[in-house]
């Protein structure tokens, strides 16, 4: 979910919904926005959908008013529509409020203000947090600060929330505990949200809430922090550093597209200030600080969820081949619930693109409070991830706004490969020659993708062809297997059809039996020491009559003639080659769903930051 607010001289409903729409990706099935009015009125419109639905919704209503706060919900409780959609009223209809998060108490706290005679328009656990502040606030006869803290105390969960008082049109109130809130100073205003993204435009003065902590937004007056004990917290001011362009779409039809495109520059930007001009030597500074600690490692976990954990699998691969490490992969919701095994000497890599998703932070304060060392790969500066790592690096591939992750993709694999290169040099397990060879292999991937994307017309027409498919299977070996997992993943987030990745000798263990005229197999067949074998493996799937669509080196001839469709991509070596065939399989599943005519930014169910468990 996204939250929004605005509070200064200025109509606050154009401001909230322009920022809204740039929050969309983190949630779109429905949207509503609460605004005090010129009057004194405390208006709140809603509506199942997008952002523009609501502008439709709101389109002859009062919409005045230089406060007010605004959603665009993820459903977590309660389906989609308008009665679940935020903002949310108290019984009084004196207070509304918007929260992303989740109350998990909800339900023994609603049956307590059932039995006071309060009644429910939703089934949201958002109404039972708002119906408790007036609770508290009416039969203590207490100001609204104070009955926010109360109430809080009383709530077990994850939660930013956004409070606005028909009483008082002069503040908003917000408070934080495991989901994320910003809130931007400008001059005579504040501007609050779940990300920076929303605010660049107006200021680049931001304060990231801490858990735990509350901040009265009053009109005029200095920002004032407080704990939920009421104890007062200077507020740290951070300047942030993103433009305006990046969060456009900067002439491309989708973000997801221009994301794929951008891929070239943001990987050379990953790498600047770490890879030398010449391209041989490389060093990851995070890594240098902190090689005592990393060089004594036991053994490294890397934990993450979706697009990520598939980067993570890489930097297993990686790290073990250069560093000669065990690593262990897992999914952060399995590693956070199973009371995992860590013993000091352990150094856990948590892979965030957002930096916020709620099982990967959990995994986080789960090994860190059992004494690991933690070390974070995040794509969202000062996100929740990054601030609670001991160290880490950022992948710098700017804002990533289409919701099926690509630039990210590529980022985190180009930072573990600079990861696994440093850490390899300093505990001499690679030798120079092979160390200067990868550093440089590296150093011409950009280059090298830019090849790959002038395949993009030829994958448009392929992906034509494939539109009837119900079913794909994606295979790869090595470095290859977890590309083929992202490509069936790309494919199914935002093409809904259902596609399954698998080691490519592994097929016979299962897949195959799925094989027929029908069935598109996509084989990631580039040249590497697993070559031959990777033939076999589409013989198997031609034998039994499937489609084969096959990445190959560019002038391999052999799979030229037993797959059915080839897409050419320039060579490298083995351990970077993820870093250039993942590219046509995110173009692949672009295609396939824009044949398909579906929103590929905003695919159906999914969210982009995913702050609840
Ligand atoms: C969501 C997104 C995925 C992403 C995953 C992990 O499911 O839709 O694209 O890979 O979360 O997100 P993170 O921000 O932690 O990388």
């Amino acid at each position: 979910c996204g939250i929004v607010g605005y509070i200064g001289a200025q109509n606050a409903y154009p401001i909230l919904i322009k920022a809204l729409k740039r929050l969309e990706y983190r949630g779109y099935d429905s949207a509503g926005v609460a605004l005090i009015s010129d009057n004194q009125q405390l208006n709140v419109y809603k509506t199942k959908g997008k952002v523009s639905d609501l502008e439709v919704f709101a389109a002859q209503k009062d919409i005045s008013g230089t406060i007010g706060i605004a959603h665009t919900r993820w459903a977590t409780h309660g389906e989609p529509c308008q009665a679940n959609a935020h903002p949310h009223y108290s019984e009084s209809e004196n207070l509304a409020i918007i929260h992303n998060g989740i109350i998990e108490n909800y339900a023994v706290l609603k049956e307590k203000l059932q039995e006071k005679g309060y009644t429910f328009k939703s089934s949201t656990d958002t109404e039972v947090l708002v119906q408790l502040i007036e609770y508290i606030k009416v039969s203590h006869n207490l100001d609204l600060l104070t009955s926010v803290q109360l109430a809080l105390h009383e709530v077990i969960g994850a939660y930013a929330i956004a409070i606005l008082n028909r009483n008082n049109p002069d503040e908003i109130i917000v408070a934080r505990k495991s989901s994320p809130l910003v809130i931007g100073i400008g001059k005579d205003e504040y501007f609050i949200a779940s990300d920076a993204t929303p605010i660049v435009e107006y200021t680049d003065k931001v304060v990231y809430l801490e858990d735990g902590e509350i901040a009265v937004i009053h009109r005029g007056q200095e920002l004032k922090i407080v704990t939920q004990d009421n104890i007062a917290v200077n507020p740290t001011i951070n300047t942030i550093e993103l433009n305006l362009g990046q969060l456009e779409k900067g002439g491309y039809p989708h973000f997801m597209l221009k994301e794929i495109f951008e891929q070239p520059d943001c990987i050379h930007d990953c790498m600047r200030g770490r890879i030398n001009i010449e391209g041989t030597d490389i060093a990851l500074s995070a890594i240098i600080d902190h090689k005592e600690k990393l060089l004594h490692a036991k053994r490294f976990i890397i934990v993450a969820c979706g697009t990520s954990w598939h980067a993570a699998l890489i930097g297993k691969y990686l790290i073990e081949k250069f560093c000669r490490f065990p690593v262990e992969v897992e999914y952060a919701s399995e590693f956070r619930y199973r009371n995992p095994v860590i013993n000091p000497g352990d150094v856990v890599i948590a892979i965030s693109q957002s930096g916020e998703t709620a099982d990967t932070l959990a995994a986080v304060e789960e090994a860190k409070n059992k004494g690991a060392f933690i070390y974070g790969i995040c794509n969202a500066v000062g996100s929740s991830i990054p601030r609670a790592t001991h160290t880490g690096s950022y992948i710098h591939v700017g804002p990533e706004i289409g919701v099926a992750s690509t630039k990210a993709f590529t980022g985190q694999v180009t930072v573990l490969t600079m990861l696994a290169l440093t850490l390899a040099r300093e505990k001499n397990s690679i030798g120079n020659e092979e160390f200067r060879q990868v550093v440089h292999e590296l150093s011409t991937i950009p280059e090298k993708m830019k090849k790959v994307l002038e395949k993009n017309d030829s994958i448009a027409n392929l992906s034509q062809i494939f539109t009837y498919a119900h079913n794909f299977i994606y295979l790869g070996r090595g470095f290859n297997y977890p590309v083929a997992l992202e490509g069936a993943l790309k494919l199914k987030e935002i093409s809904y059809i259902h596609a399954e990745g698998y080691p490519a000798a592994e097929m016979k263990h299962g897949p195959i039996a799925l094989i027929d005229t029908e069935m598109p197999v996509v084989v990631v067949a580039t040249h590497n020491n697993q070559y031959e074998k990777i033939i076999s493996n589409i013989q198997e799937i031609k034998a039994r009559k499937g489609k084969v669509i096959a990445l190959v080196t560019e002038g391999d001839t052999t799979i030229k003639n037993i797959a059915d469709f080839c897409i050419e991509l320039p060579k490298t070596i083995p351990c970077l080659d993820p870093l250039i065939t993942t590219i046509p399989l995110q173009l692949l599943a672009y295609h396939i769903a824009i044949c398909k005519g579906k929103d590929v930014d905003q695919p159906r169910n999914l969210a982009k930051s995913v702050t609840v468990e």
